[in-house]
């Protein structure tokens, strides 16, 4: 394996399944004797999981540039703190979320502008990025009745269509220039996506 590590992140909308996949990953990377680190944004550490809380709120309400200059707080704090030494280790890193969903999430749904977070992530943080980014492509109405099911939703978590629509409409718009992308077709069976993304990873790894 490359010795300076391997970081993969995963990204999609609300419900997509990327949670079980990535617990599916990591259980393959135990088996296999991989060493890895499983982590996620907004989050990672004490202080970016505090910053979470904040920024999925329902009941505190903040600005987008809050929201924006928080979120890349805590990605700081998570690249330096926990990312950047476990590559050094040689670690396989699995995130869950990363800068596309700034992109998609404030950029392009709350209009703060896609190429404006990026801009943002070049300048601050290095335009550190990852390797490989699966994009989770769920059918909606799939996703919707597991919005549905949800007891703690968070402030994205939302059934509306147009909403769920956008943000799909935003990762494509995303992914258009960038060759780290690969789509995988999350209406599958949980089996069938799990042998897509292992294929993948084992190209890399
Ligand atoms: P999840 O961990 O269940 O996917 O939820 C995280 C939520 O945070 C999801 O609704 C998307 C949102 N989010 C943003 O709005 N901006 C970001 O930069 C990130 C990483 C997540």
């Amino acid at each position: 394996m490359n010795k300076k590590g391997l970081f993969i992140t995963l990204e999609g909308g609300e419900a997509t399944g990327k949670t079980t996949q990535i617990k599916k990953i990591r259980n393959w990377l135990k088996e296999n004797k991989l060493p890895h680190l499983i982590t996620r944004e907004p989050g990672g550490t004490n202080t970016a999981e505090k910053i979470r809380k904040i920024i999925l709120s329902k009941n505190k309400p903040i600005s987008i540039e809050t929201e924006v200059f928080l979120i890349m707080a805590a990605r700081i704090e998570h690249i330096n703190s926990k990312i950047i030494p476990a590559l050094k280790k040689g670690k396989i890193v699995i995130c869950d979320r990363f800068v596309d969903s700034t992109a998609v999430y404030q950029g392009f749904y709350n209009s703060f502008g896609i190429n404006e977070i990026y801009k943002l992530h070049k300048s601050y943080l290095n335009n550190f990025l990852p390797k490989l980014t699966f994009f989770f492509d769920a059918d909606l109405n799939i996703t919707k009745s597991r919005i549905r099911k949800r007891k703690n939703r968070n402030k994205y978590d939302m059934t509306n269509d147009i909403f769920n629509k956008k943000i799909k409409r935003g990762y494509y718009k995303v992914i258009k220039s960038k060759r780290r992308f690969k789509i995988i077709n999350a209406s599958l069976s949980e089996k069938e996506v799990f042998k897509s993304l292992i294929k993948e990873i084992k190209k890399i790894i």
